[in-house]
């Protein structure tokens, strides 16, 4: 049943080339810069928005902190992420120019449907990003879109993560469109860089060797760091709940930009340092940041945009060129990393301690 792999985690980080094939099949109309998602919303209900609020928890929070910079860049419109059971419909919104998209693979978890349904009464128009046909979700939301992933059976995140925001990436370009805020020549280049994703994605799996070696190198360190910024700043957040989920190891990710306004002080040389360090991320800022960690020892691991050096790092992993989607690429490298890491200390992968696939209670 895991398909000859040790654990469901890993497997489902291999499926992830064809799990997004299936997200993106037919839906991308790469000539015509198009996407079709299947959802509609209420004439001129696009034109009017002023805001998307994304509300999310865990690894579909970490989702949503990336589409929402895509829906400003690409949509223009302005986008905030929310911790589902933080959020609230606060005075000066406008609710009938809002909608509210709940990120989650299960459909299940209660903080997100508790969100949704203060939206709903709030008077939002909602929507659904979920893996899971006829979850509660898609029964209390205005439309849904399904991430189209396949069952996830590890308590981890993986192949839904990628799917969530490939997903959002979709109707980023669509909103974007519709508004009339995206030229179909950018959105060709973005739908581009969606349909070079499997194969990115498989490209970096081929380098799983690279990422054990570097996992058995510094899967010791007392403490992990994962920094990034722009686009890389959700993917470090996710890669350090990985790790921190599965390995037990303590890891914090970090917009690159804050270690020196506090982290910095807990940096050693037991403490290394992973960096997205890609296009969409802010490279040569990060590096610099990078930096200031390795002149306190810290060991520094990089995940680089393919054709891009930077020499002063003790392992560089390769990512392929696919624009606005390499952070998402990197993140696999964060996920193996995570995996190799905890195997190696002989975890329980698919069923780390204290923790459920779908949190129910709110
Ligand atoms: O089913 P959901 O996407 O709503 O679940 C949200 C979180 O509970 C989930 O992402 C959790 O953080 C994962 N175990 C992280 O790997």
């Amino acid at each position: 049943e895991k398909g000859g792999y040790d654990h469901y985690m890993r497997k489902e980080i291999h499926e992830q080339p064809e799990s997004l094939r299936q997200t993106l099949a037919g839906r991308l109309d790469v000539d015509a810069g198009d996407v079709d998602l299947d959802v509609s919303f209420p004439p001129g209900f696009l034109a009017d928005l002023e805001e998307i609020r994304i509300v999310a928890c865990g690894t579909s929070y970490y989702a949503g902190r990336y589409a929402a910079r895509l829906f400003e860049d690409l949509a223009g419109v302005r986008a905030t992420v929310e911790i589902a059971s933080e959020y609230e419909f606060g005075a000066g919104r406008t609710p009938d120019r809002t909608l509210v998209v709940a990120v989650t693979q299960s459909g299940e978890t209660a903080d997100t449907l508790g969100a949704v349904r203060r939206a709903n009464a709030a008077g939002a128009r909602t929507f659904a990003v979920t893996n899971t046909l006829g979850s509660t979700v898609t029964r209390e939301v205005d439309g849904t879109a399904f991430i189209r992933a396949g069952p996830e059976i590890g308590v981890a995140a993986t192949k839904t993560f990628a799917s969530q925001v490939a997903t959002l990436a979709m109707l980023a370009v669509a909103v974007g469109r519709d508004r009339g805020a995206l030229g179909a020549a950018d959105a060709r280049s973005v739908l581009e860089d969606l349909r070079g994703l499997p194969g990115a994605v498989q490209q970096v799996l081929d380098e799983e060797e690279q990422v054990r070696e570097a996992a058995r190198e510094y899967g010791d360190g007392e403490a992990f760091f994962f920094v990034g910024r722009a686009l890389g700043v959700p993917v470090a957040l996710e890669g350090a709940l990985k790790l921190k989920e599965i390995s037990y190891d303590h890891a914090e990710g970090f917009a690159a930009g804050e270690l020196k306004h506090g982290p910095l002080a807990l940096v050693t040389p037991e403490t290394p340092v992973l960096a997205v360090l890609t296009d969409g991320a802010r490279a040569d800022e990060t590096m610099n940041n990078v930096t200031e960690a390795q002149t306190r020892g810290a060991p520094a691991l990089g995940c680089v945009s393919a054709g891009d050096e930077y020499d002063t790092l003790d392992v560089s992993f390769e990512v392929p060129d696919v624009g606005v989607v390499e952070p998402l690429v990197a993140n696999v490298y964060l996920q193996l990393f995570a995996y190799h890491v905890a195997n190696d200390k002989g975890r329980a992968i698919d069923k780390p301690r204290n923790l459920a696939k779908s949190v129910t209670v709110e």
